[in-house]
């Protein structure tokens, strides 16, 4: 149950236990088309979606390095940054404190005090923190200061709403591991035709091949009908997306995002429930994909983390390491419910083990609460 890596479909592990397929040919390029006629429904756009092999990094990477060139400036946040950097760009992030979403206020008063900011390049759905900015109302602030709008999906795409053309993105990436359900290794990227031109008017070449977005583009234009992508994809994964998209599309995508809305807040009541505290401080931006929950002072969090996990078998997010290694993580716990795991069996299943693990480090909680709690929520009678 951490946010990511999700767990998979049977369907989409059996496919993948079958020969992969060429990279080339007909029988590839029906299998490539259909997963991106059913991305393009995911992103919301009618415009161009490529499929970058490698993970979330790499669609962030390919945003930034196609859009950005040395000596812009791009406001942005803890997941674009390194990337701005490393391609001679200057990196504005917003400052907002712990469990604050980026509103539309914030980017507002930023790009009022920075003059010529070409991009705001920002997550979606903040894996870390369990927040979802409201990109619907950024999108508005920075379409009239006339920058790009540069967004991380990856833990967003395929089960919180994306309106790429409605919304005036300009690139938008995902990553295959988080609702999507399948194993890392593809980055969906969709591209809008202001993103190509400024692509095609950029001062110096884009200082990558593999993750220049013309090199899809140009793949795509010159080869698609019978060798659809410029290097040689994962098929395997391919042929797993196309499964588990298939199955999205049969639940129906508005279904999937009632679900995912629905096991969300079923998590969060029963957390509140438990009397532990979400770390999101406006409940309005929760994420539906991850709660992120702030850990009680003076409780053993070692043994808590551990005992779900050797005992229960069950793996939260932020094991104890990762307190020390990255500071946003520190003093919280987070519960993934996303793609497979958004679904009552798992959430259930986690929330009395997480109450038992509780009770264990003498953290007191009234008996099966956090379970009754999601289950009252989810409509469930045992
Ligand atoms: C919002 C977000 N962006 C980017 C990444 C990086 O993705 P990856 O680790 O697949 O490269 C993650 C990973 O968890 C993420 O949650």
């Amino acid at each position: 149950m951490i946010p990511g890596p999700t767990e998979c479909l049977e369907e989409v592990l059996s496919c993948m236990s079958k020969p992969p397929p060429a990279h080339y040919m007909e029988d590839f390029v029906a299998i490539y088309n259909e997963v991106i006629a059913m991305l393009k429904q995911l992103f919301g756009t009618s415009g161009d979606v490529f499929l970058i092999t490698g993970s979330g990094s790499a669609g962030l990477e390919a945003s930034i390095i196609s859009l950005i060139e040395p000596g812009d400036k791009v406001v942005t946040d803890e997941y674009y940054i390194k990337f701005i950097q490393a391609v001679g760009a200057r990196a504005i992030v917003v400052e907002r404190k712990r469990g604050e979403a980026i509103t539309a206020e914030l980017i507002d008063k930023v790009l009022q005090q920075e003059n010529e900011v070409k991009a705001v390049a920002i997550a979606h759905n903040d894996t870390a923190q369990g927040i979802t900015n409201p990109i619907d109302e950024i999108s508005k602030v920075v379409k009239k200061h006339g920058a790009l709008l540069i967004i991380d999906a990856v833990s967003s795409l395929g089960a919180i709403p994306v309106r790429f053309d409605e919304w005036g993105i300009d690139v938008c990436s995902s990553g295959s591991q988080k609702a999507l359900s399948i194993p890392p290794g593809l980055a969906p990227v969709a591209v809008s035709k202001h993103a190509w031109d400024v692509i095609i008017n950029r001062k110096c070449p884009i200082p990558s091949r593999y993750l220049s977005l013309l090199s899809y583009r140009e793949a795509h234009e010159k080869y698609g009908d019978w060798h659809p992508t410029p290097f040689t994809t994962s098929t395997a994964l391919v042929v797993a997306l196309r499964t588990s998209l298939q199955s999205l599309m049969r639940e129906g995508l508005e279904r999937v995002y009632e679900r995912h809305a629905k096991i969300a807040r079923a998590v969060r009541e029963a957390v509140k429930a438990a009397s532990l505290s979400l770390l999101v401080k406006d409940e309005r931006y929760a994420s539906n994909t991850v709660t992120a929950v702030k850990w009680p002072d003076g409780y053993d969090y070692v043994k808590f983390w551990h005992s779900l996990y050797n005992k229960f078998g069950i793996m939260i997010g932020n094991p104890p390491a990762q307190w020390a290694a990255w500071p946003i993580f520190k003093d919280s716990f987070r519960i993934g419910h996303m793609g497979r795991t958004a679904n009552p069996d798992y959430v259930l299943t986690t929330l009395c083990a997480i109450e038992k693990a509780l009770r264990e480090i003498n953290y007191p909680i009234k008996e099966r609460i956090m379970f009754e709690t999601a289950e009252k929520i989810l409509g469930i009678k045992t």
